[in-house]
């Protein structure tokens, strides 16, 4: 059995110590370590962006991220999108108001990663929204209410 490492996380704002084995996954540190379950766990394997976090602000696959890489860097997962008791992020309200889910199992990723797309300024128009979200699947289908999501939250975010 390999070696365990103790690592530091910063993790919505609030630091963590946790010490697992050093091929532990960022997706399997926040969810089983420190009961983050937000993140969920779809393929495991980069393929279908539902375990999707930010890592200094910028948008990682968790599955294919180990814990011990995220260490001094700051990691934001869907429950800390916005500090607690504040409003819904603009993109969280947009999501809702567009019905853009059906099972919801796909929707913490895709909020994720729509955050990141309206911030780098990829959200100029339905196909580059369409674009850059493609790596988030959705079995449920709901593509075009995310894509008219994202389109709303991008004009209360600018
Ligand atoms: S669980 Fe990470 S991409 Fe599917
Ligand atoms: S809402 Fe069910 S997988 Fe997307």
């Amino acid at each position: 059995m390999s070696k365990s490492l103790t690592l530091k996380l910063a993790v919505n704002g609030a630091s963590h110590e946790l010490t697992v084995e050093p091929r532990v996954t960022l997706l399997d540190a926040l969810r089983e370590h420190l009961g983050l379950t937000g993140s969920k766990k779809g393929c495991d394997q980069g393929q279908c962006g539902a375990c999707t976090v930010h890592v200094d602000g910028e948008r990682v696959l968790a599955c294919l991220t180990l814990a011990a890489q995220a260490e001094g860097r700051a990691v934001t997962t869907i429950e800390g999108l916005t500090p607690e008791g504040a409003d819904l992020h603009p993109v969280q309200a947009a999501f809702l108001s567009h019905d853009a889910f059906q099972c919801g199992y796909c929707t913490p990723g895709q909020i994720m990663s729509a955050v990141a797309c309206i911030k780098e300024g990829h959200a100029g128009s339905d196909a580059e929204i369409r674009e850059y979200m493609s790596g988030n699947l959705c079995r449920c289908g709901a593509y075009p209410h995310i894509v008219a999501a994202v389109r709303q939250a991008k004009e209360v975010m600018s």
